[in-house]
C-alpha cells in the first residue's frame, strides 16, 4: 500500500505556495501539510544563525505531525540552513536551490545567467556553487533584491510603481544587460512578479523559478 501520509511544505511566508501549487498539479492524489512563519517572515534580511533557528523550529513542528517528506520551499532557508538540518531529521528533506541550478544550467545557450534572491540567499553563494557544480563554465551573476519581497507580501503585482522597483532591482540585466539568457528567481515569492520580471529584462532573457 502506498504511504498515505501528508508531505510538509515550509516557507517563511507565503512565496512557498508556488511549490506548494506545483506540486499538486503533478501529484494531485497525494495530502499534503503547509507552514508559513508569517509571524517571523521576512527571513532573507536575517543572520544566517537566525535563519537556521527558525528553520530548525518550523521542521520541527511539520516532523512532529509525521510528513513522509519535508520540502523546504524557501530559497532562503535551503541556502542557508538546509546542509545542517538535513543531520537532524530522518524525514527527507528536500530544498529548491538544486532544482532550480540544474533547470538554469539546462536553459542556458550562451552560458550567462543571472540570479536573484534575498541578501541572506545571495550572500550564501549556494547558487553559485550548484551552478557552476552543474557546468563551471556557466558565468553566475548574483544580485539581491531585497524591495521584492516586500512587494509581494503586500499584494502589489503590477501597475508603474512596481515596474519601477523591478526595474531597480534588477538594473544588471534590463534590457539586455550582462548579456545573460537565463535569469533564475532564486526566490519563492518572485514568481508572483514573473510578468513584470520577464518585462523588464526582455524577450531574450528565459526565466527559472525554483517551483
Ligand atoms: N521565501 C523566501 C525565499 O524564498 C523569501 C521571503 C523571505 O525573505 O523570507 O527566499
Amino acid at each position: 500500500m502506498s504511504d498515505q501520509r501528508a508531505i510538509g511544505f515550509f516557507d517563511s511566508g507565503v512565496g512557498g505556495l508556488t511549490v506548494l501549487r506545483e506540486v499538486v498539479r503533478r501529484l494531485p492524489g497525494e495530502s499534503t501539510l503547509y507552514l508559513g512563519d508569517n509571524a517571523r517572515a521576512p527571513y532573507g534580511p536575517r543572520s544566517d544563525d537566525e535563519v537556521r533557528r527558525f528553520s530548525g523550529e518550523c521542521l520541527d513542528e511539520l516532523a512532529a505531525r509525521d510528513v513522509k517528506a519535508i520540502v523546504v520551499a524557501c530559497n532562503t532557508s535551503s541556502a542557508v540552513a538546509l546542509p545542517t538540518l538535513r543531520l537532524r531529521y530522518d524525514v527527507p528533506l528536500l530544498g529548491v536551490v538544486r532544482p532550480g541550478a540544474t533547470a538554469a544550467a539546462l536553459a542556458t545557450r550562451n552560458r550567462r545567467v543571472g540570479v536573484i534572491g534575498t541578501i541572506a540567499t545571495i550572500r550564501s553563494r549556494a547558487y553559485f556553487q550548484a551552478i557552476k557544480e552543474e557546468d563551471p563554465f556557466i558565468e553566475v551573476f548574483e544580485q539581491a533584491t531585497p524591495d521584492l519581497v516586500p512587494l509581494v507580501e503586500a499584494g502589489r503585482l503590477d501597475g508603474p510603481l512596481v515596474e519601477d522597483v523591478v526595474r531597480r532591482s534588477l538594473e544588471p540585466f534590463v534590457d539586455g544587460g550582462l548579456d545573460i539568457d537565463t535569469l533564475l528567481l532564486g526566490c519563492t515569492h518572485y514568481p508572483l512578479l514573473g510578468n513584470m520580471i520577464r518585462h523588464v529584462v526582455g524577450p531574450n532573457v528565459t526565466v527559472i523559478d525554483t517551483a
